[in-house]
């Protein structure tokens, strides 16, 4: 049965006793977390958010009768006095490891029952049963701790952007559908039958008419929706630091994101080198083969079309003449590697769709997979892609960016199997110049790479018809050991231009009249030049928490298949609310 708190007021909390403090008479309030009985001692291991604490009870038998009835997870209040602990019982693990608590009064606020796993270790339980009893794995202190970091991480946010004279401003959860429709959430209005809201994919338009009116520098921690497949690094819904400035230029919000790196990492008392590197996508791509390459590993791509130009070695020589390119790059300590290691790096190449992969031991004379490819062509290979004696050249050849991808692709996975990839390591890195448009041969049109407001380089703006896929975007990424962990542009901020963006994306005038008419309306009435940035608040922070996936830094996140396990959502509706909001099923 449980008991009233009554006047029990929590003095401390469980992890804030040391040394000090004995003597003190004190009260702490928690779940037990474990529980000894030694016969005449009990030790109760009381923990609440901030630690755990050792309380005593001995030589009491009312007190034992109660402490007889208590088990993990029981809610109680105790009241005693704090006392050092033997030296042979100091716990120099814990915080609170020199002192115990004396115990001269036990509360039972509350049972629990059995939980189906155990808070009080970190071992392993499927994710199943934890997201199904997500308030319970909300105990365990692996989350505890990372839920504590991402609110540190979020006050830090807003500490810098008020600081910097921006205003947070919160903008509709019932909107409009937008450009990128396709993964809106809908909402059916009750009151205009047939009519919807769609969840924020973002506040992108929003946040652009705050600067139509004025606001100057605006920022808001957001929920966004979008109803995406789900990745390791993809919720349904999901926090940006949406960010939006009036007269910037991509160097202004460089400025701006910049020195706020450092406050966020200080969470984990981190340290990040400024300024941050810069790339190009086409850059990335050639180098890297991804436009949000992992810094951490080197292991840089390099083109080495021109020592097989005019080389004995036919396959290659013929690609370079059609167009092609051939590119390689060394792998750390790969000289090392056996025969059948090799074998496993040639499969895996095929996995990925290689049509072929070489590689190259450096030595006197080098020796590669390919038995016709001599010294005088293996030698400048490996001095281009700077392998020295230890490491290994992989190469393969094909269309330019197709070949980097996969070369890409193989780089990380050679890079995780090796672990070259130092989870304490930060490499930061802009990816800058996207292009505007994307070609999708599948719908025989054109899409925007970033979104529809994104503005193109002012010297790109001619080939909008003649050479779209040519276009450079005023677009940036910002990148973390390989994760996109924001994206943003400078806008257009004037309307014919925008306007020629919709007529070259296949909005006709009259959709984009029906469907951004009000935007489009806002831009002639002053607007000025603008530009922005968002940051994937989960993404960052589980980042910083070592974890491999933003659940492990959301409270309730859903599943792998977009599920509430918990709450049982997404989940049908009775007949009649289906009959308030007109809708109807059809299966
Ligand atoms: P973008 O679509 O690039 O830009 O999103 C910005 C950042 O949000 C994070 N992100 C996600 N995180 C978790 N789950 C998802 N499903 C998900 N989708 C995106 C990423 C990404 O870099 N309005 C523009 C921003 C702008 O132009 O200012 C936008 O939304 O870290």
């Amino acid at each position: 049965m449980a008991e009233h708190l009554g006047t029990l007021v929590r003095t401390h909390t469980c992890g804030a006793l040391r040394g000090e403090d004995v003597g003190k008479d004190v009260v702490l309030l928690g779940w037990v977390h474990r529980i000894r009985d030694l016969g005449g001692v009990t030790f109760l291991d009381i923990r609440d958010r901030a630690g755990v604490s050792q309380a005593v009870v001995r030589e009491n038998d009312a007190l034992m009768t109660i402490a007889k009835r208590l088990r993990s997870e029981f809610v109680v209040g105790i009241s005693g006095v704090v006392q050092r602990r033997s030296p042979d019982t100091v716990n120099a693990k814990l915080a609170t490891g020199e002192i115990e608590v004396l115990v001269r009064e036990i509360r039972l606020l509350n049972e629990a029952k059995t939980p189906p796993f155990q808070i009080a270790d970190d071992g392993p339980v499927s994710e199943d049963v934890r997201l199904k009893y997500r308030y319970l794995d909300l105990r365990r202190p692996r989350l505890q701790h990372n839920i504590g970091l991402r609110h540190r991480v979020s006050i830090a946010i807003r500490k810098y952007f008020d600081e910097n004279g921006f205003w947070e401003i919160e903008t509709p959860i019932l909107a409009k559908s937008t450009p990128e429709g396709a993964r809106d959430f809908l909402v059916p209005s009750r009151v205009h039958p047939g009519e919807f809201y769609a969840l924020p994919q973002s506040p992108q338009i929003f946040k652009q008419l705050l600067m139509i009116a004025g606001t100057d520098r605006y920022f808001q921690i957001v929920r966004c929706f979008r109803d995406e497949d789900q990745r390791a690094d993809r919720q349904l819904e999901f926090t940006q630091v949406d960010v939006e400035v009036s007269f910037a230029q991509p160097e202004t919000i460089y400025g701006l994101i910049e020195p706020l790196m450092p406050k966020i990492f200080k969470a984990i008392g981190a340290e990040v080198t400024l300024p941050i590197r810069r790339i190009s996508y086409a850059d990335a791509i050639a180098r890297y083969g991804s436009d949000k390459p992992d810094l951490r590993c080197g292991m840089e791509i390099h083109d080495l079309s021109d020592v097989f130009r005019d080389s004995e070695f036919r396959v290659f020589k013929q690609i370079v003449a059609d167009g092609g390119a051939v590119r390689g790059f060394a792998v750390k300590a790969g000289n090392d590697y056996s025969r059948s290691r090799l074998d496993a790096i040639v499969d895996q190449a095929k996995a990925l769709g290689f049509t072929g992969l070489i590689w190259v031991r450096p030595g006197e004379p080098p020796l590669s997979s390919v038995k016709a490819l001599g010294e005088a062509v293996l030698r400048p290979a490996l001095d281009r892609v700077g392998a020295s004696k230890g490491d290994l050249l992989l190469m393969a050849a094909g269309p330019a960016d197709h070949t980097s991808k996969l070369l890409g692709q193989l780089r990380l996975q050679i890079a995780q199997k090796e672990n070259l990839l130092n989870p304490e390591q930060f490499e930061f890195l802009w990816v800058t110049d996207f292009p505007l448009l994307e070609y999708s041969a599948e719908d025989n049109r054109w899409y925007s790479m970033h979104h529809p407001f994104t503005s193109p380089h002012d010297e790109d703006w001619d080939k909008l018809e003649s050479q779209p896929g040519e276009v450079r975007a005023k677009a940036y990424d910002l990148v973390l050991n390989g994760s996109e962990i924001g994206g943003g542009s400078i806008r257009i901020h004037d309307a014919d231009l925008q306007a020629r963006i919709f007529s070259r994306l296949g909005i006709t005038e009259e959709d984009a009249k029906l469907r951004f008419g009000f935007f489009l309306e806002a831009l002639e009435y002053g607007t000025p030049p603008h530009g922005g940035i968002a940051l994937g608040l989960d993404r960052i922070v589980a980042i910083l928490a070592g974890e491999s996936s933003i659940r492990e830094v959301i409270a309730f996140p859903k599943t792998a298949s977009a599920v509430d396990l918990m709450a049982t959502a997404p989940s049908t509706v009775d007949a009649k609310q289906l009959r308030e909001l007109h809708i109807r099923i059809q299966t």
